[in-house]
């Protein structure tokens, strides 16, 4: 299984590359309003040359039409986004339009501050777009039909929102585990991304449940990485050290 970070923090994301252990980051309206950003396109190119993974960025929009108009820009923003969008029937027509189009990658990457020092260059980040098509992560998803129905519309990965549905009482990681049983019974290749991670037990069975990804908050990932045993091994190891060393 993936981690990815469940972030717009710039800080946050590259301390996480730093310990190598992301492939991708999730973004959402309230995140970037939680970061102090209101410059979605910067903030999301920044974030794509850090993390050269994948980086959903979430449309506002509430028709398919406009669901549609703003995928298409920000899919133009770089090769690595993947477009959020809500499992609401407006939505799911959504996912089935991107999924059919031919993406035209003609203005991939423009005004990136990142271009001149990223790995890809214009041409690169073209092809690839190209390639891959318009990608999108089903949002907002609560149940197993949800997850089935954004597959059918085409989503190349669906997000159970595993808190929120245990904050009002109900088992969030059964989606998880239902959606990753139907996928692998009936063939279906959307990833799963398991959301809405409240502490490091979620992504323990998440990882069991048979999720792809499980994107998790900064605070999250910090509690995966400490423990007070091998905090106070590497005390021992230095005190110990000391002794024989002088
Ligand atoms: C995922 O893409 C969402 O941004 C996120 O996991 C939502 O989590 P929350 O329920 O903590 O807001």
């Amino acid at each position: 299984m993936e981690i990815y970070l469940d972030t717009a923090k710039i800080e946050e994301i590259r301390e996480a590359v730093r310990m190598g252990v992301i492939s991708g980051v999730t973004t959402s309206p309230s995140l970037m309003m939680k970061a102090g950003r209101g410059d979605y396109r910067q903030v999301t190119q920044e974030i794509c040359y850090l993390v050269q993974g994948a980086i959903s960025a979430e449309v506002v929009g509430t028709d398919a039409g406009q669901m549609v108009k703003e995928a298409l820009e920000i899919a133009q923003w770089s090769p690595h986004v993947v477009i959020k969008v809500p499992v609401t029937p407006e939505g799911l027509e959504t996912m089935s339009i991107l999924a059919d189009s031919q993406f035209e990658a003609e203005d991939i990457c423009q005004h990136c501050e990142w271009m001149d020092d990223c790995p890809l260059d214009r041409e690169m980040a073209r092809e690839l777009a190209t390639m891959q098509g318009i990608r999108t992560n089903a949002t907002l998803v609560f149940s197993s039909n949800q997850a089935l129905l954004a597959a059918l519309a085409g989503a190349s990965y669906v997000s159970p929102f595993v808190g929120r549905l245990d904050d009002i009482g109900h088992e969030g990681m059964d989606v998880v585990a239902e959606a990753a049983e139907i996928f692998a019974i009936h063939g279906l290749e959307a990833q799963i991304i398991a959301a809405s991670i409240r502490h490091p037990l979620h992504v323990v069975e998440a990882a069991l449940a048979g999720a792809d990804i499980a994107t998790v908050p900064y605070g999250v990932l910090k509690s995966m990485v400490r423990h007070p045993l091998t905090d106070r091994g590497v005390e021992r190891f230095l005190e110990d050290w000391k002794q024989v060393t002088g």
